[in-house]
C-alpha cells in the first residue's frame, strides 16, 4: 500500500502514521525526522537542512527529493509506505510520480488530516518528543503519565527548536503557499480523501483505518 499522509504542520501526521506503520507493517517515511536525523549527526544534508528549518522555510526540492528517492529505493519499501510530510510543492509531487512510475509502483491514496490553523499553534507548542524511541506527546492532549518521561521507554521527552509560536507562524504561511496546493493536485488524481483532524487521537486513526480498509494490496 502506498500512502501520503498530508496535512498542515502539526496536524498528526506523525502521530497517525506511527499507528498506521503498526496496523500495515510498512515503513514511516518522514522527511522532517530524516533532516532531523542528519542535523543531529551533522552530515552535508544536515547542514544544509538546518537552516531552512530553523526559520520553518522549506529545505531546497532537489535535495528533498534526493533523499526520498534514495529512501523509497530500499527494500522495506517494497510491500508500501507510509509518505509524511513528502509531498510539500508541486515540484516535489511531479517527482514522486516520475520515481513511482519509473520503478512501475503507483500511489494508492492521498489522506490528508484537516485541522483549521488556529488549532496548529498550540498543538505545536505543547508538543513533546521522547529522545530515544521518538515518541509524541502533547502536554494537554496526549500527555506522558510522569512529566517529562516517555512511557514507553522510560526516555527524557523534549521540544522542537521550530516548535515555537514564531517559527509556527512561518510553518503556516510556507503550508498554505507551497502546500495547500497539493490537494487540487491530488483530488485531480482521483487518491484525495480528507480526514477531521480535530477529533480524538484514537477516533482520527480509526477514520484513516476505515478509509484504508478500503485500498487493496
Ligand atoms: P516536519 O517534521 O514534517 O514538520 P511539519 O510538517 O511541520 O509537521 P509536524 O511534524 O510538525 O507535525 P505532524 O503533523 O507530524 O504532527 P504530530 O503528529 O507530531 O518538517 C519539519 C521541517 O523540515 C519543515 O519545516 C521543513 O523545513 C523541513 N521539511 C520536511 N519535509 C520537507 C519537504 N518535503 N520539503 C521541504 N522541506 C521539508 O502532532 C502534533 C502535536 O499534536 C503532538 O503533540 C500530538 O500529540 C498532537 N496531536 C496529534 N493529533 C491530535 C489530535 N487528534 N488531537 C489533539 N492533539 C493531537
Ligand atoms: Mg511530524
Ligand atoms: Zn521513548
Amino acid at each position: 500500500m502506498q500512502l501520503i499522509l498530508m496535512g498542515p504542520p502539526a496536524a498528526g501526521k506523525g502521530t497517525h502514521a506511527a499507528e498506521l506503520v503498526k496496523k500495515f507493517n510498512i515503513p514511516q517515511i518522514s522527511t522532517g525526522d530524516m533532516f532531523r536525523a542528519a542535523v543531529k549527526e551533522g552530515t552535508e544534508l544536515g547542514k544544509k537542512a538546518a537552516e531552512c528549518m530553523k526559520s520553518g522555510a522549506l529545505v531546497p526540492d532537489e535535495v528533498t527529493v534526493g533523499i526520498v528517492k534514495e529512501r523509497l529505493a530500499k527494500p522495506d519499501c517494497s510491500n508500501g509506505f507510509i509518505l509524511d510530510g513528502f509531498p510539500r510543492t508541486v515540484e516535489q509531487a511531479d517527482a514522486l510520480e516520475k520515481i513511482l512510475s519509473d520503478s512501475g509502483k503507483k500511489l494508492d491514496k492521498v489522506l490528508n488530516i484537516h485541522v483549521p490553523a488556529e488549532d496548529l499553534i498550540e498543538r505545536a507548542v505543547g508538543r513533546r518528543i521522547c529522545k530515544t524511541c521518538g515518541a509524541t506527546y502533547h502536554v494537554k492532549f496526549n500527555p506522558s503519565k510522569k512529566d517529562s518521561v516517555c512511557d514507553n521507554c522510560g526516555g527524557e521527552l523534549y521540544q522542537r527548536a521550530d516548535d515555537n509560536a514564531d517559527t509556527m507562524k512561518n510553518r503556516l504561511s510556507v503550508y498554505e503557499a507551497s502546500t495547500r496546493p497539493l490537494i487540487e493536485y491530488y483530488k485531480k488524481l482521483g487518491k484525495y480523501t480528507e480526514i477531521d483532524g480535530r477529533q480524538p487521537i484514537g477516533k482520527v486513526t480509526e477514520d484513516l483505518v476505515k478509509v484504508l480498509s478500503s485500498v487493496k494490496n
